[in-house]
């Protein structure tokens, strides 16, 4: 019983620096930035906006599965903007004092010991790759808009995947593809081609190295910034003030279920901690670059919030593409190439920071023993984890060719919450068990602000459907079977003691 809870020292979680061996430091805090702002703006803001404004009816057309917020959507993002800052202060808490590329897995293994660094590790699988399934499709539905904008319309049937129609409800305009789309043994195909062909590429590019990768990102980040921009400029010009009426349709209900969709937007800025070993001097860097990312992206929403509300109903912005489908109907078509090109861009960036962080922190559990070793590789000649990155490039890929967007926003943003919850709870144990240790980072009040984390965090994942908790409590149980099958016996931190 005690080892299952055996915790990692610290001191073995922080490389030596052994610059040869492992991967290179290149990284510094502009660098961090923009990892973060990579990861974090993408598909949340650009597609789950319109779900978490306008509500979802379920396939039977009469079940209501979440309630939009409206106009108050605002209000949405700027308490979420607060429960991710708490959140943001734990992580850099104990990024910058164990700088390794597990990220919250390596945080738990010191903290909470080996059986809950699993759970947590298992279920970041549920915000980076479940997550990346949720982005592709973002991604695949902006290059469709953005497509047929240049007068190119691809077959229905091979850009949406057999979950989004078969849950659309009876209303949607994709509807019709479960009957229309060609058929094998009676199963119509439909195969979300765009989204498949994006992961593919993304993990090409990440099994050739960071460096190049860091450099794409770069380019990225700058054009989606400038397109929100002009989304905002344009845009505020063109507000209609009587949409802001009624501003809660749904009261605090739908605030806070669209809150739970649309904490989405706010993935990501966790994400850079998996490039600890990969920074420059972490402990300084890691904390700035995560905090002041978060800031940059938390403005940027609340602002694209109130225009894409006040542009149009929110009602009509319950589309695919809902930013452009706004420009559109506010009669401003002549950008909404822009925007969906943005969106494209954007979306890109996301999926290249999570497909990165994923394959670390699959290396890191490799490494410990709990997942086989040859998982851990690093390739000789481009010095990244190529295997695992392979390895969760096909899985994203597979799932985003047939996958609903809807449910994969909400595993991974159950996922998401609980991940935080215990990195909240790690921050305090580590407080406890580890007094002294150097702390480059450190909360004041830690006590309030750990607590009142967890509790936030808590109370957003019960913004979520039913159905999400039970899909997390399977794939929480799949996890455990899966520890007692394997990493149970295979532990390094075991078989040392
Ligand atoms: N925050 C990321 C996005 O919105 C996951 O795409």
């Amino acid at each position: 019983m005690k080892s299952l809870f055996a915790r990692k020292p610290i001191a073995a979680l922080v490389p030596e620096g052994e610059e040869g061996a492992g991967l290179k430091r290149q990284l510094g805090t502009i660098d961090l930035v923009a990892l973060s702002i990579g990861a974090v703006i993408g598909a949340g803001i650009f597609s789950s906006i319109g779900t978490a404004a306008a509500g979802q009816i379920a396939a039977d057309g009469v079940t209501v599965v979440r309630y939009g917020a409206g106009p108050a959507l605002v209000v949405s993002f700027l308490l979420l903007g607060g429960v991710c800052a708490l959140a943001a202060l734990c992580y850099a808490e104990l990024t910058a004092m164990i700088p390794q590329a597990g990220s919250a897995y390596a945080y738990t293994y010191a903290t909470l010991g080996e059986l809950v660094a699993w759970i947590i590790g298992w279920d970041l699988i549920l915000e980076y790759a479940v997550g990346n399934v949720a982005v592709a499709i973002g991604w695949s539905g902006y290059f469709v808009s953005l497509l047929s904008g240049f007068g190119v319309d691809l077959p229905g049937w091979l850009v949406h995947g057999y979950r989004e129609v078969l849950l659309a409800a009876p209303d949607s305009p994709i509807k019709h593809l479960m009957t229309d789309a060609p058929q094998i043994g009676g199963i119509p195909v439909l195969l979300n081609i765009p989204a498949f062909v994006a992961v593919a590429a993304i993990t090409w590019l990440l099994v050739i190295g960071v460096k190049e990768s860091n450099r794409v990102n770069r380019v990225m980040v700058a054009v989606k910034l400038i397109v929100l921009a002009v989304f905002i400029i344009i845009g505020v010009q063109h507000i209609d003030t009587a949409n802001y009426t009624p501003y809660a349709p749904n009261g605090f209900r739908g605030i806070h279920q669209g809150a739970a969709i649309v904490f989405f937007a706010y993935i990501g800025f966790d994400a850079i901690s998996t490039a600890a070993e990969e920074t420059k001097d972490p402990q300084r860097t890691m904390p700035r670059g995560i905090l002041l990312g978060l800031l940059i992206c938390t403005i940027i929403y609340v602002a694209v919030g109130a225009v894409a509300t006040g542009l149009v109903p929110y009602k009509q912005l319950l589309a695919n593409d809902p930013l452009a489908a706004a420009f559109n109907q506010a009669g401003l078509q002549r950008f909404s190439w822009f925007i969906s090109l943005g969106a494209v861009v954007a979306t890109s960036a996301v999926l290249l920071v999570f497909q990165y962080g994923q394959a670390r922190i699959l290396m890191a559990m490799a490494r410990d023993g709990l997942l086989p070793k040859w998982a851990a590789k690093i390739h000789p000649k481009f010095r990244t984890p190529h295997i695992t990155t392979l390895v969760m490039g096909g899985f994203v890929a597979l799932w985003a060719l047939i996958g609903d967007p809807g449910e994969t926003y909400d595993l991974t943003n159950i996922g998401t919450l609980f991940a935080f919850t215990l990195v909240a709870v790690g921050v305090l144990v580590l407080r406890k068990t580890e007094p002294n240790r150097p702390r480059p980072f450190r909360i004041i009040f830690v006590w309030p602000v750990a607590v009142l984390t967890a509790l936030a965090c808590i109370f957003v994942m019960l913004g979520l459907p039913a159905q999400a908790w039970t899909r997390f409590g399977i794939w929480l149980l799949i996890g455990l079977a899966i520890y007692f099958a394997y990493g149970f016996k295979r532990s390094v931190l075991r078989a040392n003691s």
